[in-house]
């Protein structure tokens, strides 16, 4: 994904907070790509056969970008909200309007750090949606714990996503909103991995695992 409005102060902020991630334990794709590429194996070998996948939010794909290599995998289709054109041997990038014209079906969707962008009460409409498209979604974002939990979930995604143009919600799920969503998108969770730690050193320290969550639903059908 393309930082907007780049200029050099824009730059600077950028190089040194990847400085800051890289010796901060700052990594957050290691553990994430690691669970999801668990739950898709899960899935091929419940199939019996190699998956077509929807990265919803992509972002810069940079998941899906490790994850085409599997052999499990036969595509992947990168999703987001911008316009974009990328292609590799199995990833391939349409936004968002394109794909839900073409209304192509996949094994699986993940989506990773999207929901909450999209707002916690039209999570479910997006779900629904996406359900059109496949029977299972793999979702992984963020719970609060209270105000100060909030306000420390906003500030890092203040932080993570300076220059990209993406909206900081004012709200996070918690448990209770979390199951109200699933049953408004007609949805079974047949998976949680509640308290998953997504980082190391000091951004685990700021940001700990309490705050983000797995989760693998089914839509009904
Ligand atoms: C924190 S980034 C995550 C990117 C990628 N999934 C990752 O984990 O590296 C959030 C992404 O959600 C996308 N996004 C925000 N609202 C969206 C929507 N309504 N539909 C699809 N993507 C959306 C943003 O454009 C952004 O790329």
């Amino acid at each position: 994904m393309i930082r907007f409005k780049e200029n050099n102060y824009n730059k600077l902020f950028v190089n040194v907070s990847d400085f800051i991630r890289l010796i901060c334990g700052g990594d957050r794709l290691k553990r994430i790509t690691n669970i999801i590429n668990d739950l898709l194996k899960k899935e091929y070998l419940k199939k019996n056969k190699q998956l077509k996948i929807l990265d919803y939010g992509c972002g810069s794909m940079e998941i899906s970008k490790k994850l085409e290599t599997k052999n499990y995998i036969k595509s992947i289709v990168g999703s987001d909200i911008f316009k974009h054109s990328f292609k590799s041997k199995k990833l391939t990038y349409v936004n968002n309007e394109r794909l839900f014209k073409e209304n192509e079906k996949f094994d699986v969707i993940f989506m990773v750090d999207v929901l909450h962008h999209v707002g916690i009460s039209d999570a479910y409409k997006v779900l629904n949606k996406l359900s059109k498209l496949s029977k299972i979604i793999i979702i992984k974002d963020h719970f609060e714990h209270g105000f100060v939990s909030r306000q420390l979930l906003r500030f890092v995604d203040f932080y993570a996503n300076y220059g990209y143009g993406v909206n900081v919600p004012k709200k996070y799920f918690n448990e209770n909103i979390w199951k109200k969503t699933l049953i408004k998108s007609n949805s079974r969770e047949v998976y949680r991995k509640n308290s998953f730690q997504q980082h190391d050193g000091l951004f685990n320290l700021i940001l700990n695992k309490k705050h983000h969550f797995v989760s693998m639903i089914k839509i009904y059908e």
